[in-house]
């Protein structure tokens, strides 16, 4: 059996950190990272990451104890932190003793950070900028995850390249950082770990992973795109800010525009404030997530992918996915 030895001993603190053989985390993915998908990824040697999204706290519950029956490795449970019962999720989490919960979707709120901690959990936090990003590592954050704009889903405005360039020198000796967005093959791990990163995260490649539930015509779309049919959404109106989010183009992303459009002349009309707006707008994400997801509607469904999708190509095992890019790490490192 091959152990890598180049590319673990550069993921060693990854490694030591998600408890994990390799530091490679398959991020979150809304619908998809469910028990299935999380627990190959942990039985390969990864690190799988189960997606609450909008879960209510009992099927988040229901969520973590059926993928204990999956798996006696360890997995986290990542939390939109602008769900109205973040709390009572965090509570779910402390039950079952999560080792690992990641806050994403905006700045963790006043003692979420603290509550997980509290049970014994470690905190993985986004950050866009390198600012906010050490005040969280200082206010008690134990690892960070930088993500670019060639991911999937709701993205950032900066590339994983240029991220990697700021953060990395400035944060990489004494913290925990995994590198996110683009990265379809081993190659680009072998970089960023060269660069200092502690492991990278991965979403795309490993979305139509034979063990994910996703539906075979969700899984088709993907191994027909190429890089540039993954495109981010477009912003039509100054006053309603929109968090871009990069999927397949279809219909579904010319209906996003329409949305926009009717939100903005709701938000006009004195309708809707700000808030529900911006609420609204994420809704439509959800539902067509789920819609391309589940049902496979890949017409007017939400086919959030990252750049990396011209890279996927085929159904394969999870262990096959993490061999391979292991592989190709490797031999990256030891030219
Ligand atoms: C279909 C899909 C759904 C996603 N949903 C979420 C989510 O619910 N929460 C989250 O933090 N990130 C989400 N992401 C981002 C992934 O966790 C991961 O960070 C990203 O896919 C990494 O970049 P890559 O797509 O280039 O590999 C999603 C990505 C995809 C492709």
């Amino acid at each position: 059996m091959t152990s890598f030895p180049h590319s673990r001993r550069l993921m060693q603190r990854g490694i030591d950190f998600l408890g994990a053989e390799h530091a490679i985390l398959c991020g979150a993915m809304s619908w998809v990272s469910e028990r299935n998908l999380v627990s190959a990824i942990s039985n390969a040697g990864g690190f799988g990451v189960i997606a609450c999204g909008a879960m209510t706290p009992e099927l988040l519950d229901a969520e973590i104890a059926a993928t204990k029956t999956l798996t006696a490795k360890p997995f986290g449970v990542n939390l939109i932190t602008m769900h109205p019962m973040l709390f009572d999720l965090i509570a779910v989490c402390a039950r079952h003793q999560v080792s690992h919960v990641v806050l994403a979707g905006g700045i963790p709120p006043k003692g979420s950070v603290e509550a997980i901690k509290a049970f014994g959990g470690k905190v993985l936090v986004f950050a866009p900028t390198l600012a906010l990003a050490k005040k969280l590592l200082r206010s008690g954050a134990d690892a960070l995850v930088i993500e670019g704009s060639e991911a999937g889903g709701h993205i950032g405005p900066v590339a994983t390249s240029v991220l990697a360039q700021e953060f990395l020198p400035e944060l990489a000796a004494d913290h925990v950082v995994f590198v996110a967005g683009g990265i379809g093959k081993g190659d680009m791990i072998a970089a960023y770990l060269e660069m200092g990163a502690s492991g990278v995260q991965l979403g795309t490649r490993f979305a139509c992973a034979s063990e994910s539930i996703a539906h075979p015509d969700f899984k088709k779309a993907f191994f027909r795109a190429n890089a540039r049919d993954a495109v981010a959404s477009v912003q039509i109106d100054p006053r309603l800010p929109v968090i871009p989010v990069r999927a397949l183009k279809n219909k579904g992303t010319e209906e996003f525009t329409a949305k926009q459009r009717e939100v903005a002349n709701k938000l006009d009309a004195g309708e809707v404030d700000m808030a529900a707006a911006q609420l609204e707008i994420e809704h439509f994400w959800a539902g067509a997530l789920r819609r391309a997801v589940i049902d496979g509607d890949v017409e007017s469904g939400s086919i959030m992918a990252g750049q990396s999708v011209g890279m996927v190509t085929s159904e394969e095992p999870v262990t096959a996915i993490i061999a391979q890019l292991m592989d190709e790490s490797e031999m990256a490192l030891s030219r």
